[in-house]
């Protein structure tokens, strides 16, 4: 599939067929969330990866009530996935690799950090997972965690100095998946979030040059490739795409788990 092709379909999926996913699917997946990018090559992640209902249901019962699962309309799709990638992170491998020779003059190492890498670095594998379900045909969702972290990580036997960061769940997907309340909020456009050279100044649609390059002696690059519209101007995969539901307002939500 087309890089923005796959870039366009991805959605987070609540409801899955139940069908297993094939170990070597997981592991291609897996391989391929390796590729991730990590801050001085620490790499500092690792994935627990559960297959089929009994390693399912230790992640369930650890990070959902009896009662949330009688109560949600979701349930009964979330717990048909089939497989789920849950991830650590350890931050001290972060502070341990930014002592060493090559980085140590960052001053990391003796923190504090401006931004945590330990979770920033666990999220390039978890949107490679996320990227690689949608360009083999599956469907996945990464959910954060409100409660049950740490009895999740006792109960797969993580070691101490691990930090949960969050599980993609993978599977073909299922009906009824009702839309998540969030999506009423819809995608933010370009022009509210992309600030040209300044905060202040040159916005998308707002007199902005677009970036292009204008001034630099090579001149701006070419794209290779990419979604054009009829009259060829290229446009943003997300381009016509809603991310709301039909009539604009999804149903009422029992809340994510
Ligand atoms: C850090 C993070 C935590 C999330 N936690 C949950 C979650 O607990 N449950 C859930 O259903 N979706 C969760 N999501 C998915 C978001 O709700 C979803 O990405 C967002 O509404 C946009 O929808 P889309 O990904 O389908 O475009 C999470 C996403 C991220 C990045």
């Amino acid at each position: 599939m087309e890089f923005t092709e796959v870039v366009r379909r991805r959605r987070m999926v609540r409801s899955f067929s139940g069908r297993p996913v094939p170990e070597p699917l997981l592991r291609q997946l897996l391989d391929a969330a390796l590729r991730a990018p990590s801050a001085g090559n620490t790499g500092g992640w690792d994935a627990v990866v559960l297959q089929g209902r009994p390693d399912l249901s230790v992640f369930w019962e650890a990070t959902t009530t009896a009662r949330w699962r009688a109560e949600s309309r979701r349930w009964p799709g979330l717990e048909r996935a089939p497989a789920a990638v849950v991830l650590f992170s350890r931050p001290a491998a972060y502070a341990e690799r930014y002592a060493e020779p090559d980085k140590e003059a960052s001053g990391l190492a003796a923190g504090p950090w401006p931004v945590p890498y330990w979770f920033v670095d666990a999220g390039f594998p978890a949107l490679l997972l996320l990227l690689g379900a949608v360009d083999a045909g599956l469907a996945a969702c990464f959910l954060g965690n409100f409660r049950g972290e740490e009895a999740l990580a006792r109960a797969l036997g993580v070691p101490d100095d691990r930090r949960y960061v969050g599980t993609v769940l993978l599977g073909e997907p299922g009906d009824p998946d009702p839309p998540s309340l969030s999506l009423a909020r819809g995608r933010r456009r370009a022009e509210d979030v992309v600030h040209w050279a300044r905060w202040d100044a040159g916005r998308d649609g707002a007199g902005g040059d677009g970036g292009d390059g204008a001034g630099d002696a090579a001149g701006p690059v070419t794209p290779r490739s990419g979604p054009t519209d009829g009259a060829g101007n290229r446009v943003s995969p997300a381009d016509g795409e809603s991310t709301s539901a039909p009539g604009g307002q999804p149903g009422p939500d029992d809340g994510d788990p």
